[in-house]
């Protein structure tokens, strides 16, 4: 009996280090990354996939929006990818990258535009498109 309030902690941190994230509750809130359409003109069609999921393919009409919502992984090892397409481009953006952006808040804002994504916030990140 002594020892339960112990055994307890243990299994709750067992629980905590070795439980697959995706069956966790949510120990924080969920993350959204919105992406705006700033292309100038064209329509970008979006197409976000983690490892585990597909998002599906967007279309995000001149200055309008798309975002997804999700859970981070306890191990800042939550990737999702993105390929952005209009006219005759198409380009591929690590648009959440735990080892990044996991500390940033859980409202994450992007600009898509012709050169690359922006993240916005109190300083704007601009990234080129390789
Ligand atoms: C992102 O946009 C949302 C909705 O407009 C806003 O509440 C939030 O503060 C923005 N976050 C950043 C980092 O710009």
């Amino acid at each position: 009996m002594r020892n339960s309030p112990k055994l307890y902690v243990a299994s709750l941190i067992m629980v905590l280090l070795f439980g697959p994230s995706h069956e966790l509750p949510p120990f924080w809130p969920a993350t959204t990354v919105t992406m705006t359409n700033k292309l100038g003109g064209p329509l970008l069609t979006v197409h976000c996939k983690s490892k585990e999921n597909d998002l599906g393919v967007h279309m995000v009409a001149a200055n309008t929006d798309y975002f997804f919502t999700f859970q981070p992984n306890i191990w800042k090892s939550t990737l999702f990818f993105c390929s952005f397409q209009w006219n005759n481009q198409v380009k591929q953006f690590d648009i959440f990258d735990a080892m990044r952006d996991q500390d940033d808040g859980y409202k994450q804002n992007w600009t898509i535009r012709l050169y690359g994504p922006c993240k916005l916030g109190k300083k704007v990140n601009c990234f080129l498109w390789k």
